[in-house]
């Protein structure tokens, strides 16, 4: 297959929701794209402006390309794409937006800086829909020469791109922190709507006070940051004792009701632990207590 080269295209690899919504943006903002998905795939719609081409092989896909997004599963997937592309790859920057561990992408970046290739981490932070928009949300990890490189990319993502510095395990930290928020928030939101559902309160009724208490969580979270960063919990405000006996309350009419108590226990038996080893009086923030000392503890063990 031949394909048809201009300076500025931009080649995309990996052709799910994603990664079709990624080509798309970036052929409506008037670039030329050149596809490649390991299963053949076809766009039902043309873009608006620019053009989508689909090829054969990463390897065509990368051809005169001066930028290269990758987009599949994950990082195994990627590590594959990668090791299929180096060859042809040349000057390219590539930009791997597979959700991975920070773990994970600290070793693809490795991998990448072996096979020479310029490389940038990048981690999408909203649902397809979102992509092209000013709602759009994409953190970037690379050298600043690199990143300096994915301008048109960043403009036909639209919205914010957020450049983090060269550390590639920040991406996919930040990003699976905020995924540790949503998904625990929506589980306690079900969670929540269940318990009231019980009480004969229909979600529709409750969703206002829902939104009500995140909120108030959202006002919180400065003063937690606070806490955890001066490790000093005496505010005054929220005893632990207090919401122990709150978290108690919560498991008891969960489990009257026939519902798990699920997060609410976990966080009941967290602050009943730290009942143990801090004064009553202590913040219930205290609780953050154990999760960083369990770190500290495996830093040191590492070192
Ligand atoms: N969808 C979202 O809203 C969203 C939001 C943020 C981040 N992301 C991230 O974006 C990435 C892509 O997500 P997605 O929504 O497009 O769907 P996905 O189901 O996570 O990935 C599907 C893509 O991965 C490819 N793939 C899987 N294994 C492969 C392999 N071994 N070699 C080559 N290609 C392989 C698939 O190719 P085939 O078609 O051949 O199977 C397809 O192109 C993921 O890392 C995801 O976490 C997605």
């Amino acid at each position: 297959m031949t394909t048809s080269s201009t300076s500025d295209t931009i080649a995309v690899l990996g052709l799910g929701p994603m990664g079709s919504a990624i080509a798309r943006a970036i052929a409506d903002s008037g670039g030329h794209v050149r596809a490649w998905n390991r299963t053949p795939r076809t766009f039902e719609t043309v873009p608006a402006a620019g053009t989508i081409e689909i090829v054969d092989s990463p390897a065509l896909a990368v051809e005169s390309a001066e930028l290269v997004l990758i987009c599949v599963r994950d990082h195994a997937a990627s590590r594959e794409v990668v090791e299929a592309l180096a060859g042809a790859v040349g000057d390219a920057v590539v930009v791997n937006a597979s959700t991975g561990t920070p773990i994970e992408t600290v070793e693809s970046a490795e991998r990448a800086a072996q096979l020479g290739l310029r490389y940038v981490t990048a981690a999408v932070m909203v649902p397809t829909s979102m992509i092209g928009t000013e709602h759009s949300f994409v953190l970037y990890a690379g050298r600043d020469e690199d990143i300096g490189v994915t301008d048109r990319l960043q403009a036909a993502l639209g919205g914010v791109s957020d450049v983090v510095g060269n550390d590639h395990a920040v991406p996919p930290a930040l990003d699976l922190a905020m995924l540790d928020i949503y998904f625990a928030g929506m589980y306690a939101f079900l969670h929540s709507a269940a318990l009231v559902g019980a009480h004969g309160i229909d979600a529709t009724r409750y969703l206002p006070y829902a939104e009500g208490i995140v909120e108030t969580l959202r006002g919180t979270l400065p003063g937690l940051t606070t806490a955890i960063e001066g490790r000093s919990y005496d505010g005054g405000e929220a005893r632990l004792d207090m919401c122990l006996a709150f978290l108690d309350h919560i498991v008891t009419t969960s489990t009257d009701v026939g519902l798990d108590p699920g997060l609410a226990r976990l966080v009941r038996d967290a602050s009943s632990r730290a009942m143990t080893r801090w004064p009553a009086d202590t913040d219930w923030d205290v609780v953050a207590e154990e999760m960083l000392s369990s770190i500290s503890r495996r830093s040191e063990s590492a070192v």
